[in-house]
């Protein structure tokens, strides 16, 4: 562990989701893939750019009282693919695991072509193929690298 005891910036929760070892200056988009912009009373605490042995620079962002879903989890994947999600009851760390990026994703990104298949009235689910800086719609092979949390449906 890189950081003491002494330099804890933040306290540690009692229930809910760490997401640790998010790439410097990523806490952001990460909390609006999480639909989180403060206004729905979640209690949070970010952590922007403290050194990390691995990434150099880390975030860290800690959602209490919440664990996350599938496709949050999936889609935080494609954003910060070396963060760690730590689920947090009674203190403890009682789940780690380390994001996988999936090879596509379904159902969990709208494509910002407005002449692809899905965005029209076509049930159609949208799908990307995940890149390795972005993804790509399998519709009309739109690519999108940055700003992939503006794409998450709701
Ligand atoms: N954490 C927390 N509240 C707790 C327990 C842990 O906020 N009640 C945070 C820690 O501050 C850390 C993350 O959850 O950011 C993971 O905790 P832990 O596994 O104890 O830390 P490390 O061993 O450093 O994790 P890793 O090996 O994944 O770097
Ligand atoms: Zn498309």
């Amino acid at each position: 562990m890189s950081n003491s005891e002494h330099e804890l910036r933040v306290s540690k929760i009692k229930d809910g989701t760490v997401i640790d070892h998010v790439p410097g200056g990523a806490a952001l988009p990460v909390l609006a893939i999480l639909g989180i912009d403060g206004t729905g009373g979640e209690t949070v605490s970010v952590v922007m750019n403290v050194s990390s042995d691995s990434l150099g620079h880390k975030d860290i962002v800690k959602v209490e009282d919440r664990e996350l879903s599938e496709d949050e989890v999936d889609v935080l994947s494609l954003i910060a693919p070396e963060a760690t999600i730590n689920i947090i009851r009674e203190y403890e760390v009682v789940d780690k695991h380390h994001l996988e990026r999936p090879d596509e994703v379904t159902g969990v990104l709208t494509c910002p072509n407005p002449d692809c298949i899905t965005s029209g009235n076509e049930p159609v689910e949208p799908t990307f193929e995940v890149l390795e800086d972005g993804v790509r719609c399998r519709y009309c092979e739109r690519i999108v690298r940055e700003d992939i949390a503006e794409l998450i449906v709701r």
